[in-house]
């Protein structure tokens, strides 16, 4: 009999030196792997308990958007308890974006972070992290980290409106490639960071991900940022991961949650991006 998905990764991880040390749950379909680690959480399931579905039937982004499901590709989220200071939560999402992006590099491919953690490659969406966090009477109980990772997909079969802007691990390298074997990856990376983190304090981690990121230092950006429209020169990331935008008045802004594109406006010498 074939090991299950759960026994395979966990010997995944052992082969990286890492004994899970929370349960892994797998199913063939779900709502969304995220709603239902959730539930676990609420029901008092410890941290780094992994939930994984091989497709998920309302899998859901950043931004209130859907993410497209379909079997053959990672959908896994996994629940932190973190006991970080305060002030470092804010780092997680983006340490989990680092991770993803040298989950990848595993599979040959140099993909690139969008703020605050899309993983990008030729300018197109591989790779994405949802970080949804619950508080209780206590403050805050869980964080439920959410990987969404394109393995088998084949942007041909997609909608005409995101065909162009989405790729995958094996329309990139015309290779197959073994979902647990990303999602380990994905999650023993996910554990460094995290104690990285944890450790060192975000120098470290916003380092990383300054370095994995798109080359827009210096290049106007827009941030739907709630229902504000954000525009202005970005230039770097704060100590708690956000955004900082010149604004045209000269005014710099932090902005701390989004979703950010790049402007390329005419004339100015400042388009044509190589993300
Ligand atoms: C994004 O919009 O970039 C984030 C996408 C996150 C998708 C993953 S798939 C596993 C987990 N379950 C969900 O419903 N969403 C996340």
């Amino acid at each position: 009999m074939n090991p299950s998905v759960p026994d395979r990764l966990r010997v995944l991880l052992e082969g990286r030196g890492l004994t899970w040390p929370a349960p892994i749950e797998h199913s063939e379909t779900l709502g969304s792997t995220s709603d239902r680690l959730k539930d676990l959480a609420r029901a008092g399931a410890p941290g780094w308990t992994v939930v994984l579905a091989e497709q998920q039937t309302a899998g859901r982004g950043r931004q209130g958007r859907s993410w497209l499901s379909p079997r053959g590709n990672v959908f896994l989220s996994v629940l932190l308890r973190p006991a970080l200071p305060a002030h470092y939560l804010t780092l997680v999402p983006l340490a989990a974006g680092v991770a993803v992006c040298e989950a990848l590099g595993e599979a040959g491919l140099e993909a690139r972070l969008k703020w605050p953690n899309d993983l990008l490659v030729r300018g197109r969406k591989l790779a994405g992290v949802l970080a949804e966090a619950s508080s209780g009477s206590g403050g805050l109980e869980a964080v439920v980290l959410g990987v969404g990772v394109n393995v088998g997909l084949d942007p041909r079969d997609l909608p005409l409106e995101i065909r162009e802007s989405t790729t995958s691990i094996s329309a990139e390298t015309r290779r197959e490639a073994d979902t647990v074997a990303v999602a380990a990856a994905v999650l023993a990376r996910l554990t460094l960071w995290y104690h990285a983190l944890d450790r060192e304090g975000p120098d470290r981690v916003l380092g990383e991900w300054r370095t994995r990121s798109v080359p827009w230092w210096g290049r106007t950006v827009e941030v739907l940022s709630g229902d504000r429209i954000l525009r202005g020169v970005a230039l770097g990331l704060d100590e708690r991961g956000a955004l900082l935008l010149e604004r045209e008045d000269g005014v710099t802004v932090a902005v701390l949650s989004g979703e950010a594109r790049e402007l390329r406006l005419k004339g100015t010498g400042s388009g044509g991006t190589d993300l």
